[in-house]
């Protein structure tokens, strides 16, 4: 799950993925980094981690980290958040290989009306809430194909 701050869209993806992979036993594993370096080390925005907590999601856990090329060997799908995430991440791709494995996190989910994740960080509270429903619903969405 890759956004560009990995505070606020991408570790809400993660959290909402731990979560859903603990009630139901699934076999992935997730994790989430941003393309910038702007938060590395850090918690989840507070506006995120107080908005997730209100649906049960602790995220005080995860740090950010950034996105490095390595993730391409490590992952088999590389969800991003929105487009300026896509071209970041393809950037470091090494091969035809690496590029296929980055999607559109919304690609998954055909109720949407949006392509792209909504960044939340320069806008308000209920900001906040529109993309826990969008990102709870499309990680539902997912782990239904592992169930
Ligand atoms: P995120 O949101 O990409 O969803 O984590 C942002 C977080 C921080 C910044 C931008 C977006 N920033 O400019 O610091």
């Amino acid at each position: 799950m890759v956004c560009l701050g990995n505070i606020c869209r991408s570790p809400l993806a993660e959290g909402i993925m731990l979560d859903l992979i603990s009630k139901h036993q699934l076999p992935i594993e997730v994790d989430s980094a941003g393309t910038s370096n702007y938060h590395i080390g850090e918690m989840p925005d507070k506006r995120t981690i107080v908005n997730a907590k209100k649906h049960g999601i602790d995220l005080t856990p995860l740090r950010a980290r950034q996105f490095v090329a390595q993730d391409y060997n490590a992952f088999d799908v590389i969800y991003v958040m929105d487009n300026s995430n896509y071209n970041n991440v393809i950037t470091l791709a090494k091969n035809e290989s690496d590029k296929a494995k980055v999607k559109l996190f919304l690609s998954e989910n055909k109720h949407s009306n949006f392509t792209e994740v909504p960044d939340p960080y320069f806008g308000g509270e209920e900001g906040f809430e529109n993309v826990f429903q969008l990102v709870h619903q499309t990680c539902e969405i997912i782990c239904n194909n592992y169930k």
